[in-house]
């Protein structure tokens, strides 16, 4: 069985991103005035290619109903909410306001105003008051690493059989397989992807997009 997968120099990534679906002006401003407000942080933003998969993936899978854990400026979120079903909802959960306030702005900007529903608390909290039963069509998983399993475990009886949960960064840029990196989120990370694998009710692949992303299949 050949082992390897291709590694992407930035010329070959270039390219990747060049021959995919390509972000909209929405889309383009908004990573440009997230680089802009805040700095550094504007790196937890998903990659251009990582979201057209992520609205692709909606679309395929006729989703209707999602939530997603982690908004940031909403970049992720408008991609998600972009392959909804028409009269979709996407339920966000995030502890910024100040980050929230821009994607605010920007589902305004892209139509999808109707469509977002924010949540300014821990997303555990938030998680945990929503109804038992099967809610969701779809999840983002996409904030504090150390809190990845806690909303696996809300999040995976609420979704549909043939649903799908996305968790991301579950590569860790390498780090998960360093064994002189003990920090709380490399750590946080490797007992999810742990804890995700021994979960019978999904079959799950873990992809080489951004920084690794788990696509868990609900059975
Ligand atoms: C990696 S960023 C999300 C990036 C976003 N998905 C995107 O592509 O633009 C992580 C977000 O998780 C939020 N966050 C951190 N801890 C949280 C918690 N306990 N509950 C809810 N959100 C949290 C942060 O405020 C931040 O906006």
């Amino acid at each position: 069985m050949t082992r390897r997968s291709e590694q992407l120099s930035p010329e070959l990534h270039d390219y990747l991103v060049s021959r995919s679906t390509p972000p909209d002006a929405v889309l383009r401003e908004l990573a440009a005035e997230t680089l802009e407000r805040t700095g550094a942080s504007a790196g937890m933003q998903i990659g251009p290619e990582q979201g057209t998969f992520m609205t692709l993936l909606a679309r395929m899978i006729g989703a209707r109903n999602a939530v997603e854990v982690g908004t940031f400026t909403g970049y992720s979120s408008i991609c998600l909410a972009r392959g909804l079903a028409p009269g979709g909802r996407l339920l966000c959960c995030d502890v910024s306001e100040e980050w929230t306030s821009i994607a605010r702005r920007y589902w305004a900007k892209a139509g999808l105003g109707d469509t977002m529903e924010l949540r300014l608390a821990p997303a555990l909290e938030t998680l945990r008051a929503l109804p038992d039963g099967t809610l969701f069509d779809l999840a983002f998983i996409d904030a504090d690493k150390e809190g990845y399993i806690g909303y696996w475990d809300e999040i995976v009886p609420r979704i549909r059989q043939g649903g799908v949960v996305l968790v991301d960064n579950t590569l860790s840029h390498g780090r998960v397989i360093d064994e002189t990196e003990h920090s709380s989120q490399v750590q946080g990370i490797r007992d999810f992807n742990d804890h995700a694998l021994a979960d019978d009710r999904v079959d799950l692949v873990l992809l080489p997009v951004g920084d690794g992303l788990t696509l868990a299949y609900k059975k």
